[in-house]
């Protein structure tokens, strides 16, 4: 059977969480499928997965496009390579799916479930998204289960639930990669299982918006030494051991930081700072050292401190700053006690640039910086379909009309409007079945951006001070546009 290479890159981000993958036509000939049929990908681990035409930009390449979910099926990574062929599907008899998230329950009828999963193909073993059914119709329509189509209208319900969720595939009958029809009978476990040493990505790239260079740059920092420390040992150069990430409120710094560590298929151990000294009261410092002990253990690890300013305010300058101190001194202690092998690496997050230590700024700390900052038009315009990738637009909803009226929101605002407008539908009538342009001009009445010009003005003064000492991480497009 043909077998062919293809090297892995991202999904589109209002195509994740289908089960697609893109290729070329010709690369489509040359495997002996079609469009709508389904295929083995293989990395370090085998799954399935529908395949598109690719889209024209990428014709003519050996290219395979899948979002976050799906690299986690066949562990592989943006970049990496996988072979690929036509599968041997059949139709599920049968299929045992849990929530694959710990401590998660699901009090609902198997039935609530199948229409996110009809049309899927999985292996045992995989892990689904359940969001994402829009075009599911059309890519089935060359398929040889042409009985199901009907059943793939916008799924309502994804808007208000499901599509955040995981779950893993704990059997199918027959034990072949299958396909899931009207036929097949769907059990639903209530509890979550225990995935031992597995991945679930909880955030893939394809979920953040408008930061691809921010992305881009992180990735360079983290996967690269983690996935291949040889590289810089030939090299002689030192691996990155501290990244922090500043910018205003809910601009996808934490999302960025549970991106990176999902595809990085490291260890992720996610530190929030203002936990950290409550739930040590006292004890903050042997926290820290906890942490990293953790981290040696389990490394390769990436730890986070999430808006680290909690734990690390400038010296002297909050009320307790006995304990600030001491816990900085720790953390430093730690990181300069790092062994220069890449296995580790800490990324910490803040709103508050101006609160940080500049000790932690030295050269073997958080000597990288990377700033986020409000989205432009672009941004928000992408920002906007990933966050109602899964609602049930009405057709008068106007999304460029709608970017056009949020400047200066963040991704956090944009989230909220979506989610505000999709209350106001259910409100309205809980048997709303789509969300109307009204929804979201009133949603956007109630939700402003949460950022000022001036805070804006205080970010990039920020920005440029950190270029101007060497520190800041340069990126293509100027921030702070306004
Ligand atoms: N660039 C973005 N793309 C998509 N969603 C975003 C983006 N930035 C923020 N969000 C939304 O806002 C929420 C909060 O973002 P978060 O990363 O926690 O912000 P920060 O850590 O910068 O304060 C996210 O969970 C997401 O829903
Ligand atoms: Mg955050």
């Amino acid at each position: 059977m043909a077998e062919l290479k293809l090297k892995v890159m991202e999904a589109l981000q209002e195509e994740a969480y289908k089960g697609i993958v893109r290729i070329d036509s010709q690369t489509m000939r040359r495997l002996g499928i079609r469009p709508g049929e389904i295929i083995e990908i293989e990395g370090e681990r085998k799954t399935v997965g529908i395949v598109e035409r690719a889209y024209p930009t990428d014709i003519g390449q050996s290219l395979i496009r899948m979002d976050g979910i799906i690299r986690r099926n066949a562990r592989t990574g943006i970049g990496e390579t996988v072979k690929v062929r036509k599968a041997d599907v059949k139709e599920a008899k049968s299929i045992t799916i849990a929530p694959a998230q710990r401590g998660m329950m699901i009090h609902a009828a198997p039935h609530v479930f199948r229409r996110g999963l009809l049309g899927r193909a999985v292996i045992k073993g995989d892990i689904l998204a359940l969001g994402g059914t829009r075009s599911r119709r059309r890519i089935m329509s060359d398929s040889p289960f042409q009985d199901i189509f009907d059943i793939f209208e916008q799924s309502f319900s994804g808007t208000f639930g499901f599509s955040d969720l995981r779950f893993i595939v704990v059997e199918t009958s027959p034990k072949t990669p299958v396909i899931i029809t009207e036929n097949t009978r769907i059990e639903v476990k209530s509890h979550a299982v225990e995935v031992k040493d597995e991945h679930i990505p909880e955030v893939s790239y394809e979920d953040i918006g408008g930061l691809d260079e921010e992305i881009k740059k992180v990735r360079e920092m983290v996967e690269l030494p983690l996935k291949h420390p040889e590289i810089f040992e030939r090299l002689g150069i030192q691996p990155p051991k501290g990244i922090l990430m500043y910018g205003p409120p809910g601009t996808g710094k934490t999302l960025l930081a549970k991106a990176v560590a999902s595809e990085s298929e490291a260890n992720f151990i996610l530190v929030k700072g203002p936990e950290l000294l409550n739930k040590f009261v006292g004890e903050t410092e042997k926290g820290v050292r906890k942490i990293f002990e953790k981290a040696r253990q389990a490394a390769p690890t990436i730890i986070c401190f999430d808006e680290i300013d909690a734990l690390a305010s400038a010296r002297g300058r909050g009320f307790d700053s006995g304990v600030t101190e001491r816990v900085v001194n720790t953390l430093l202690a730690e990181m300069d006690g790092l062994e220069d092998l890449g296995d580790i690496i800490v990324i910490a997050t803040t709103n508050r640039p101006d609160l940080i230590d500049s000790a932690l700024l030295r050269p073997g700390r958080f000597d990288r910086i990377i700033a986020t900052t409000v989205p432009d038009k672009e941004s928000r315009s992408k920002i906007f379909e990933i966050h109602t990738k899964n609602m049930a637009l009405a057709k008068d909803v106007d999304l460029k009309k709608i970017v056009e009226k949020t400047k200066n929101y963040s991704g956090a605002d944009i989230a909220g409007v979506c989610r505000e407008a999709g209350l106001l539908a259910l409100r309205e009538n809980i048997k709303s079945k789509e969300i109307k342009m009204k929804h979201f001009e009133t949603a956007l009445e109630k939700i402003k951006p949460s950022i000022t010009d001036a805070a804006l003005k205080r970010y990039k003064d920020i920005e440029e001070q950190y270029l101007k000492i060497g520190r800041g991480v340069a990126l293509k497009k100027p921030n702070y546009m306004g």
